[in-house]
């Protein structure tokens, strides 16, 4: 018998997540980028995968979100889909991809579902994007909404410091949030953003909130698979807890075999034909 709820659907749903929100389940969402951690973080029964476009900075190494292409994004989601039974497998749009130009967002949005087979994709932004929001819905494909803090835009906000300290900007923030479940966004991501107001946005709309740096009263949690697992090793703000520190087993491991093949004590008898 399971302890979750959940935990035994064959296949992760959006309106799967909205049930658990009403009967307050928790949601656990992570990253991946890649066919063979898609597989692990499936078998483990997460709820949720993010293709994020965080792959530009842990798969690619730029500094920012901004460089990765709709191209890239449509490899990494196809080698996730191909991997995964059970969990729901969302795509980030890249930057520019979608904002400004519904047309274009339609268009973009459709390159991944078809060419990818994921079941959703994630925008960044309020009420700026709606008129995309809109067009993507119509065709079908389910939305999940990103507020706070937003990495495509951080040449305006230039910083990557907590967003929405301030009223003014933590009452768009609400409103934002309440256009994107009017519009019809299935969940909203809430980034970096202080817990007492992702709390009053989690109350304020009827879709789940999956925070990352938001505090515990989100319906859901997301962290980068690896920032969790250890494996980046410079990226340490508070919000993130560490459940591995697989840098330092991977550099042991390596080293210790590097050490094997100099002393010409691998292979050895058994290991060749
Ligand atoms: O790209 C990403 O990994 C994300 C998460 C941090 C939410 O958007």
């Amino acid at each position: 018998m399971s302890a979750y709820l959940y935990s035994d659907v064959n296949k992760v749903t959006t309106n799967i997540l909205q049930r658990m929100r009403n009967e307050g389940e928790k949601i656990a969402m992570l990253t991946a980028y890649d066919y063979s951690t898609a597989k692990l973080l499936d078998m483990a029964k997460i709820d949720v995968i993010l293709v994020g476009d965080s792959a530009a900075n842990v798969m690619a190494g730029y500094t920012t979100t901004l460089p990765i292409t709709l191209d890239n994004m449509i490899y990494h989601a196809s080698s996730v889909v191909r991997a995964v039974t059970r969990a729901l497998v969302v795509v980030d749009m890249p930057f520019g991809t979608y904002q400004g130009n519904s047309k274009e967002a339609l268009h973009s949005a459709i390159r991944i579902m078809k060419e990818s087979g994921a079941d959703a994709v994630k925008m960044e932004g309020g009420v700026e994007i709606t008129d995309s929001i809109d067009r993507i819905l119509t065709a079908g494909i389910p939305v999940m909404g990103h507020l706070g803090l937003t990495p495509q835009s951080i040449n305006k906000f230039g910083t990557y410091a907590v967003r929405a300290t301030e009223e003014k900007e933590a009452e768009k923030l609400i409103s934002d949030a309440k256009v994107l479940e009017e519009h019809g966004c299935f969940a909203i991501v809430l980034e970096k953003i202080p817990a007492d107001l992702a709390k009053r946005v989690t109350e304020s709309v009827s879709v789940p909130t999956i925070g990352i740096g938001a505090g515990s009263a989100t319906s859901g949690q997301v962290l980068v698979f690896h920032d969790m697992m250890g494996i980046t090793q410079q990226f340490s703000p508070r919000f993130l807890r560490r459940y591995h520190s697989l840098s330092e087993e991977i550099i042991n491991a390596v080293s210790h075999y590097i050490s094997d093949v100099k002393a010409v004590d691998f292979p050895n008898e058994k290991e060749q034909y």
